[in-house]
């Protein structure tokens, strides 16, 4: 069977890449409610793939949110392990546009990328399971397990209507192993399981000073200025040593132990290639830590968006009456997001001087995920991963957040397989996103031989 899978995989590599061509080109940015009907667009086209390349069900699904694409074979039987295979068919902005070499929604291959928004996160690896399914369905007639597919449509918003969703429909998702491409491998020679992500709270803070924008020559002096306010609570949030200064944030956060530190400090990671990647002049944050721990494992806080008065071309002399901040915190196991949103609630209200009004919301929220390097699953994801690239897996955590995961560990209680095949030069939420061609390819290589190993655990 497997065999037969990956003959047909080999055989069709020019439509695959065609079809997700296809897919690319639909801009379903989930975040911008202007964007609706291409999510719209991206679920059918999504469900009209499954039944093409043979899923027994396909469906597109209503949520709170935006809809929910599933798919299942189940034809392997009940004794059959069953994988659960997550994906998000939505995708950030483009923006800013003009720093695209070529246009985000129209895929175009230079070298061995292939460059669009979404391209590796997630469409370009998503597809890559719908690929490796197909080429059991139509290479050899069946599957080595069940398979059941959730596609979700806003992942890069929160995933708040699948949060739902999963706890109502438990039963339809029940599955013995699950499986996530959403993420990086350090370089294209060498795979990667992730055993931790990082969760999320993600505020907004809006501060209203004068109820309209005044002359600043007529009344400047004796305003209190609503940006200079935001602006000076911000800066308070952290020190000079990167530590941030909301009371009981790190009262959860669980140490770094020294053998977890000498593994990571023996992963390919080097300050160099960060510099190349992020193109600033020098590292900064918490101190006592390394860069890699800095960006995997210790918690974070980040101002994403900042606006306030007038921001256009030439000048003009006010006081704005309104000033807005989006930021966001990295968490790390044990904090708890809602607990999180708390603290920094409370002490964004105590900073901020009593001349202006501040409203703070909560607009998401997301776990961190610990995840059993011992897990059967994993070690099957080991096994298929070396057949296909020739090395091992390095065991790595990541500073993302994929929200589901951790409702998933929770609702559904089976073991998740995060076996991502992005490289860490992507460019991500960035413009000229990209996905290396080779690990597309080696991605649906990947999956059939997990698929077959997973197979292989029930049967002997
Ligand atoms: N694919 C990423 C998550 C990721 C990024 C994993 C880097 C590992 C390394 C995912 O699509 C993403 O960007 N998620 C958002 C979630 C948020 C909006 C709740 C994120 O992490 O910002
Ligand atoms: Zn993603």
């Amino acid at each position: 069977m497997r065999n037969a899978a990956l003959a047909y995989a080999e055989s069709q590599r020019d439509a695959f890449l065609t079809q997700l061509f296809d897919f690319l080109r639909i801009p379903s940015v989930s975040t911008q409610p202007a964007h609706r009907p291409d999510i719209e667009r991206a679920a059918r086209w999504l469900a009209d793939h499954m039944r093409a390349i043979g899923l027994t069900r396909a469906e597109v699904l209503p949520t709170t949110g935006h809809p929910v694409v599933y798919g299942e074979w189940l034809e392997a039987g009940p004794q059959a392990e069953t994988i659960l295979i997550y994906g998000h068919y939505d995708v950030q902005p483009p923006d800013p546009l003009d720093q695209w070499l070529s246009p985000p929604f129209e895929p175009q291959v230079r070298d061995d990328n292939l460059y669009a928004r979404g391209a590796a996160d997630d469409k370009g690896q998503l597809f890559i399971h719908l690929k490796a399914v197909e080429s059991y369905l139509k290479g050899a007639g069946r599957l080595p397990v069940n398979v059941k597919f959730i596609l979700e449509g806003e992942e890069e918003s929160g995933s708040g209507g699948l949060e739902a969703f999963v706890r109502a429909e438990r039963d339809r998702l029940q599955a013995t192993a699950i499986l996530v491409s959403d993420s990086p491998m350090p370089s294209p020679q060498q795979p990667a399981l992730l055993y931790a992500l990082r969760g999320l709270t993600y505020m907004e803070v809006t501060v209203q000073g004068p109820d309209h924008d005044l002359h600043s020559g007529s009344y400047g002096g004796a305003v209190r200025n609503p940006a200079e306010a935001l602006c000076g609570v911000l800066a308070r949030l952290k020190d000079e040593e990167g530590h941030i200064t909301i009371p009981g944030f790190y009262d959860r956060v669980r140490p770094l132990e020294a053998e977890e530190r000498e593994a990571l400090a023996r992963l390919p990671f080097t300050e160099a290639r960060f510099l190349q990647e992020t193109g600033v002049p020098a590292p900064w944050g918490e101190a006592g830590y390394t860069v890699l721990e800095q960006i995997t494992a210790r918690p974070t806080l980040e101002i994403n968006g900042l606006v306030s008065g007038y921001t256009g071309p030439g000048s003009k002399t006010i006081i704005p009456a309104t000033a807005a901040a989006k930021v966001s915190m990295r968490l790390v196991p044990d904090q708890d997001p809602e607990e999180i949103a708390r603290l920094f609630t409370e002490h964004v209200a105590r900073l901020m001087p009593p001349q202006v009004r501040a409203t703070i919301e909560t607009r998401h929220t997301a776990w961190p995920v610990l995840i059993d390097r011992h897990a059967p699953a994993m070690e099957a994801a080991a096994r298929a991963l070396e057949a296909v690239f020739g090395a091992p897996p390095v065991y790595t955590r990541e500073g993302g957040t994929i929200p589901i995961v951790a409702t998933f560990q929770r609702q559904l209680g089976a073991p998740v397989v995060l076996m991502g095949f992005g490289l860490p030069d992507d460019n991500l939420h960035a413009p000229n996103e990209k996905f290396h061609l080779p690990n597309f390819y080696r991605g649906i290589a990947a999956s059939i031989h997990f698929l077959a190993e997973m197979g292989a655990l029930r049967t002997g």
